[in-house]
């Protein structure tokens, strides 16, 4: 991704320590977080200073290098950092099977983030063959290089459109309540790519305009008949999108599709800390008397979706 004018990626590995963007203080700093323990790795997932499946598996697979003396211990903290995305899961099982057959860990973590990121490219080629001049196309959350270590899953197909020239738009969900939104349209901009931020309750609107022409998200883990956990707010997105006759899209790698289970019933979903609601960037919006529920996921029934975007080409639920 760009940022600043150059090439960035969302995590990286020197030195024996993981060196993260620190998306919690994005888009209004831009610093870096450096883990050099499992507990500083298992702090930044769990607190969300690096978020989006795909690069919390990643983070995963580099937290087992660190943890490696120890790596049954190591497996064990991590998979308590957070229940919903797969991709974190199956980093920790490819590590573990490394370990079994005696492979190196660092290679294992770095062949690791190079097939993410070649995958969410190929996302992205397939991805972009859907963009057509002068469409308006939504996403939710941020499903972008920040949530993948590059390219992203559902902003990759407007990386790769928009390089070769395709005239759009993109409209994102603001996503309270941690405000991925602002990480998507942070990511956009410094591509130059139109995007407009808009309230989580303006989606409906603006599909029932005739304002948006198809909807593509991320997801965090995927059921074998297709439903989707992802964001809070994905699923109410995608209802309004079929009532609308408006094509809605999963874009997903490999590693987000969970092959233990068999529909969307079986997902976890990560309850989080009411503080996310009652606080916008540490700033009370709420006072103290006010109870809350703050479901971090919501699950997407199969029937919604009009294509899954992978690595693979774009398939629909029959062919998963
Ligand atoms: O709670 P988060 O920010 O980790 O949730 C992220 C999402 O829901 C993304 O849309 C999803 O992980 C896809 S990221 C490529």
């Amino acid at each position: 991704m760009m940022v600043d004018g150059r090439e960035q990626k969302a995590l990286w590995f020197e030195d024996d320590k993981l060196f993260m963007i620190d998306q919690r203080k994005l888009p209004f700093n831009y610093e870096v977080f450096v883990a050099e323990t499992v507990d500083d790795v298992a702090f930044a997932i769990k607190d969300m200073v690096v978020r989006g499946a795909p690069a919390i598996g990643v983070t995963a697979a580099y937290g087992m290098v660190i943890g490696w003396d120890n790596i049954e211990e190591t497996a064990e903290v991590l998979r308590k950092t957070r229940p919903t995305a797969y991709d974190l899961f199956h980093a920790i099982d490819v590590m573990l099977e490394a370990f079994e057959d005696g492979r190196d860990p660092l290679e294992t973590a770095d062949k690791y983030a190079k097939d993410c990121i070649d995958r969410c490219y190929k996302i992205g080629l397939y991805g972009a063959s859907l963009i057509k001049d002068g469409m308006s196309i939504l996403t939710h959350c941020n499903a972008g290089a920040l949530a993948t270590i590059d390219y992203g899953t559902a902003l990759a197909p407007f990386r790769i459109a928009w390089r070769n020239g395709k005239k759009f738009q993109v409209y994102a969900d603001e996503t309270r309540p941690r405000m991925q939104g602002l990480l998507t349209i942070w990511e956009l901009k410094n591509e130059g790519i139109p995007c407009k931020i808009i309230a989580d309750n303006a989606a409906g609107f603006l599909m029932e305009r005739g304002e948006i022409d198809m909807v593509i998200v991320g997801a965090d883990r995927i059921a074998r008949n297709g439903d989707f956990a992802n964001k809070i707010g994905t699923y109410e997105k995608a209802v309004v999108a079929k009532e609308n006759n408006i094509p809605f899209y999963v874009a997903a790698p490999e590693s987000t599709f969970d092959p233990n289970i068999e529909t969307g019933e079986e997902i976890i979903i990560e309850e989080r800390d009411p503080m996310e609601v009652t606080t916008i960037h540490g700033k009370k919006i709420m006072p103290d008397w006010v109870s809350v529920r703050n479901p971090a996921f919501d699950i997407t029934p199969a029937r919604y979706v009009t294509g899954y975007i992978t690595e693979y080409g774009i398939k629909n639920g029959d062919e998963l």
